[in-house]
């Protein structure tokens, strides 16, 4: 594992979302509720990108076709949380000002 730093804590706020490629993983670093997530930045759904989504009551909306997923459990909400895989979390580490992530 190898740490990345993604940005700077000062820099985060509730609705913050950045996109990033590192070592071929397509990822998203958002916050919301002060809790700092990364995300593969993928919809479960049909693969588009989670950047353009919206951060709502624990959630990211997917812009594509609409469907939440929950930013606790990375469950869908609604009729196809049970078909859908969900989303996929990496480790959020924090090291001094700055928050990245272990890949
Ligand atoms: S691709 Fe995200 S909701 Fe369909």
């Amino acid at each position: 594992m190898a740490f990345y730093s993604l940005a700077n804590l000062a820099d985060l706020y509730d609705g913050f979302a950045a996109a990033y490629n590192i070592s071929g993983q397509r990822l998203l670093l958002l916050q919301d509720e002060g809790q700092v997530f990364v995300i593969e930045n993928r919809c479960p759904h049909m693969d588009a990108p989670l950047a353009s989504g919206k951060i709502t009551q624990g959630a990211i909306v997917c812009r594509a076709h609409g469907i939440a997923f929950d930013l606790r459990n990375g469950r869908a909400r609604g009729p196809l949380s049970d078909t859908l895989d969900c989303l996929r979390f990496f480790p959020v580490v924090f090291e001094g000002n700055k928050v990245g992530v272990d890949l």
